[in-house]
């Protein structure tokens, strides 16, 4: 059995996890600087990164000894750590971390792309899950379609032109007052609400996997501005019914074209009560596989990063010792 200690801090969570080759998770602890954030409206990535530096230690030391190990010698076969996209100064941080551990434990250490990480989650929960999946990978930073062929043999078919899906949500929160994060939030309130008040646009209903939720996000500003009275979970409702039917509206398309065995919801935004259930009767209504990782393994986690790194790292091979950071490295830059 392989075990790899997988690092986390491309944003504002602080995780560590340990899993093994059949993708069993061992342990995994997250610790978020949320809360400091929360009054700026957003992730101040000079906060964020300090907050990393205090806690990744300690979070590394209480994975290792939930799964049993030994921390000052534990019993693994390689550090993996998300060595991008995400903010400069957190990536950095996780990175020189997993480079000491290597050392010091004398593992090798292999750098792994965040998004690839989303895309693993479902395997976390169902390790022997039938080839291809199709996955929409939607969160704060990306939302994309994505093709994925076998373990870390993937295709991006389409993604979003402009904002993520989640920082739709959050933008709109903002601009309602509603605070951060913002998706949660508008889920929660949209369930009293009626998404027939507001008539809003599904953007880019033409062929092709893209998306755009920019000129939604403009859509709801003027609408609000228009009927200032507008009760607040009608606009929520109105909003999160926009988003999931553009999302929805693709991957029906998507799942037309490709011939795939599964379906699969990952990235934070995956958390969205609209969007869980609208994948689970394409699913059905599609005769295929759905896969809905818990919430846990869909928003930042370093587990899905040990996993991606038990790919690669057999893939690949170890990462050198004077790997960068990459902050922009897109998902199909990947071979
Ligand atoms: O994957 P994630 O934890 O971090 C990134 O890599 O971005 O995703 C965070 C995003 C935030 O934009 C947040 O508002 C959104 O996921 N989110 C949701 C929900 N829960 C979290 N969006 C819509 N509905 C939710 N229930
Ligand atoms: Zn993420």
């Amino acid at each position: 059995m392989t075990l790899l200690l997988g690092i986390e801090t491309s944003c504002d969570d602080t995780a560590a996890a340990v899993v093994d080759d059949s993708f069993h998770i061992h342990s995994s602890v997250i610790e978020s600087s949320i809360a400091q954030h929360q009054a700026f409206g957003g992730v101040v990535p000079e906060l964020a990164g300090r907050a990393h530096l205090r806690t990744l230690g300690p979070v590394v030391e209480r994975a290792l000894i939930s799964a049993g190990l030994d921390p000052l010698s534990p019993a693994i076969d390689g550090v993996a750590v998300t060595s991008g996209p995400g903010l400069v100064g957190s990536l950095l941080v996780g990175l020189s971390g997993a480079k000491a551990y290597a050392l010091a434990w004398g593992v090798p250490f292999v750098g792994v792309n965040h998004l690839e990480g989303h895309l693993f989650a479902p395997l976390l929960e169902q390790p022997d899950l039938s080839w291809p999946v199709l996955t929409l990978l939607v969160s704060g930073g990306h939302s994309a379609f994505v093709l994925h062929e076998s373990p870390g043999v993937h295709r991006v078919l389409g993604e979003t032109i402009d904002d993520a899906a989640g920082e739709a949500y959050d933008k709109v929160a903002r601009w309602l007052g509603l605070g951060y994060p913002g998706g949660p939030i508008i889920d929660e309130l949209a369930q009293s609400g009626d998404d027939s008040k507001l008539r809003l646009p599904v953007s880019m209903t033409g062929p092709g996997y893209d998306v755009s939720f920019s000129g939604l996000k403009t859509a709801v500003v003027r609408a609000t501005q228009k009927s200032p009275d507008t009760k607040l979970a009608d606009v929520a409702a109105s909003f999160q019914n926009a988003v999931a039917e553009q999302l929805l509206r693709k991957l029906r398309g998507a799942l037309d074209d490709y011939d795939v065995a599964g379906v699969a919801l990952a990235g934070g935004v995956a958390a969205n009560s609209k969007l869980r259930a609208g994948v689970r009767d394409l699913a059905k209504e599609c005769g295929l596989q759905c896969h809905l990782p818990s919430l846990v393994n869909c928003t930042d986690n370093a587990a899905m990063i040990a996993a991606a790194g038990i790919y690669r790292l057999a893939h690949d091979g170890p990462s050198p010792m004077d790997l960068g950071a990459d902050p922009n490295w897109a998902l199909g830059a990947l071979t």
